[in-house]
């Protein structure tokens, strides 16, 4: 199967060699093709350039962008879209005055979510999740990180694992599952905390790995959740299996989750709302991938990632969701581009590579999406027309989207 895009008002993000990913004063440049073509053949980008250079050929269908701009598909690094029912009551209470810490320490939060998930069936929670998995795929999302962390027992931890790997068997987006048994911890080992460790270290982690349920490990690194030295032992562990890390550090304070990140040769920090001048420090001599989450803050109400400084200092950066019952209850990668760059002032430039190449780069996907590449998988965003790619994260709210392509097949018109 060919599709011919022609006419195309603006082909952003175009990259013709191999970028992994982009950092500092780089990520203030997208590369843009004006009044350009593109051939996909099957799932793959196959050429591109400008309307001059239109090659004579026969397509399958073709598709008239005039007035439109064609772009890579979101890449979300960082979510935990299989969960079961919601928390809505835990919403009215904060607008009651409750913080996030209070309604987790009365039994609500992560554990209150792990209740209803170890209450529904494997195929129930496979139905919730993708409903979200779908409504991500229209809003232009191409490829998806999606963690575990509901369940808290060995059982119910696999039982999420196997609906990532349900949904990624039954939908063409790449679909990446990291294990976090680390996200709380369970009543039971309320005052025996090393002992939930343990039974991550030596049960779960073990049998996450023999299943090949998951690539990536996690841990919820925070003051009352899992201290340095646990996520340490725990990354430990998980690189014994090939697990790399991906981690949760600085969201309410900081207290050496980066520096732990780093020791465990992590790909990406994420979160890191609160961010100490020694953390600037170690995360910018360091190879790993800071990941911001704005619709969390925005949903929380707390401080927003210091992204312009990470920026400004020459780091790298990529933007995700965290689509979550809790915290961040909303998957919209359109969102999370406009909140970007009108809390955090990343321009729109950076916005834009933070959340396609760099946000491929922190999955690990960055060789086959994330930019207009010739070879890389012809996932794409087709606008509708809009008068520059700006107007993306400008006027925020609406739906700028048309058309989303995955592996060179449209999703349906909804
Ligand atoms: O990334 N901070 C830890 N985990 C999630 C929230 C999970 C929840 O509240 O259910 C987050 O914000
Ligand atoms: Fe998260």
């Amino acid at each position: 199967m060919r599709v011919l895009f022609k006419n195309i008002k603006q082909l952003l993000q175009v990259r013709d060699t191999d970028v992994e990913k982009v950092a500092g004063k780089d990520m203030g440049e997208l590369p843009v093709l004006e009044h350009a073509f593109l051939v996909t053949e099957n799932d793959r980008i196959a050429d591109f350039g400008p309307m001059d250079h239109i090659p004579d050929i026969k397509a399958d269908h073709e598709v008239d962008a005039t007035g439109k701009m064609l772009l890579p598909t979101w890449c979300d690094s960082h979510t935990h879209l299989v969960y079961a029912g919601n928390r809505e009551e835990e919403f009215v209470d904060r607008i009651r005055g409750l913080s996030y810490e209070e309604i987790a320490a009365r039994g609500g939060g992560i554990l209150n979510s792990a209740r209803r998930l170890g209450l529904s069936s494997e195929d129930e929670i496979y139905e919730q999740s993708s409903k979200r998995l779908k409504e991500i795929m229209q809003l232009g999302t191409g490829a998806v990180e999606i963690k575990s962390g509901y369940g808290l027992t060995t059982e119910s931890e696999l039982k999420m694992l196997r609906v990532i790997k349900r949904l990624a068997e039954a939908y063409p987006i790449d679909i990446k599952a990291t294990f976090l048994g680390a996200h709380a911890f369970p009543e039971p080992f309320r005052d025996s905390r090393d002992q939930y460790v343990d039974l991550i270290c030596d049960e779960m982690i073990p049998k996450v790995a023999q299943a090949d349920l998951a690539e990536f490990i996690d841990a919820f690194c925070e003051k009352g959740y899992f201290s340095v030295d646990q996520t340490q032992r725990i990354m430990e562990r998980g690189q014994e299996f090939g697990l790399v890390a991906k981690i949760h550090v600085n969201q309410f304070n900081s207290i050496g989750g980066i520096q732990a990140a780093i020791d465990s040769k992590a790909l990406t920090v994420d979160h890191l709302e609160v961010m100490t001048e020694q953390d600037f420090i170690d995360l910018e001599r360091s190879e790993v991938m800071p990941v911001a989450l704005p619709s969390c803050s925005y949903f929380l109400s707390i401080p927003y990632t210091p992204a312009r400084q990470m920026i400004d200092r020459g780091m790298p950066l990529a933007i995700a969701t965290d689509f979550n019952p809790g915290s961040t209850p909303s998957g919209n990668m359109n969102f999370v581009l406009s909140t970007a760059c009108i809390k955090m002032r990343l321009t729109p430039e950076e916005a834009i590579n933070a959340a396609t190449i760099n946000g491929a780069y922190a999955m690990n996907l960055s060789g086959s999406l994330g930019s207009i590449t010739r070879g890389k998988l012809a996932n794409l965003i087709l606008t509708r027309e809009i008068p520059s790619y700006g107007f993306l994260p400008y006027a925020f709210g609406s739906n700028h989207i048309e058309r989303v392509m995955i592996r060179g097949q449209f999703l349906p018109e909804e």
